[in-house]
């Protein structure tokens, strides 16, 4: 059955490292994941390269703390042309609890790209081969 926030995409768990000077994870950290998360869920649309051009909005909703074990899932919200704008909603699961928490919520906006980082229908055919898993993404 799908999950009324979406496809699972990643799942992360907060370690010391990530921590800001109040002890709790840091924003940036989460920004990190979510864009990740946003081009795992914009590969699962097409094979392509894409980059992110837009956080149209990022909220966040309750802390994250270390140890905990943090999911990203995706729902795609609208299709462009070349773009994909996807929701990302952000769980983390209590480490004493294991309660589920919404930790945040945003919007980000996909491009599929060419080689050339020129922007191309995403329902174009598949634009990655076996030479394109190096640097020269
Ligand atoms: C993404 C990028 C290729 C778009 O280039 P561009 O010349 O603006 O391309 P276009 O005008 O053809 O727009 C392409 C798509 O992006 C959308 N777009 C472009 N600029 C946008 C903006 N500022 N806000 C929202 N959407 C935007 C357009 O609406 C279009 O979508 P559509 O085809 O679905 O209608 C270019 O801005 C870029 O390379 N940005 C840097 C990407 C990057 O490095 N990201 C960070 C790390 S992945």
């Amino acid at each position: 059955m799908t999950h009324p926030d979406g496809e699972l995409v990643l799942r992360v768990m907060t370690m010391p490292r990530d921590t800001n000077h109040t002890g709790t994870v840091f924003g940036g950290v989460i920004m990190s994941y979510i864009d990740q998360a946003a081009y795992v869920h914009a590969r699962s649309i097409g094979l392509h390269r894409w980059v992110t051009v837009m956080v149209e909005r990022i909220e966040f909703v309750a802390p994250v703390f270390v140890g905990e074990l943090v999911t990203f899932r995706a729902t795609t919200v609208s299709k462009g042309r070349t773009s994909v704008t996807l929701r990302i909603r952000v769980e983390a699961e209590r480490y004493s609890t294991g309660q589920q928490v919404r930790v945040t919520d945003s919007i980000v906006k996909m491009v599929s790209v060419d080689a050339n980082r020129i922007p191309i229908p995403f329902t174009s055919a598949q634009t990655l081969s076996g030479d394109d898993g190096d640097a020269r993404l």
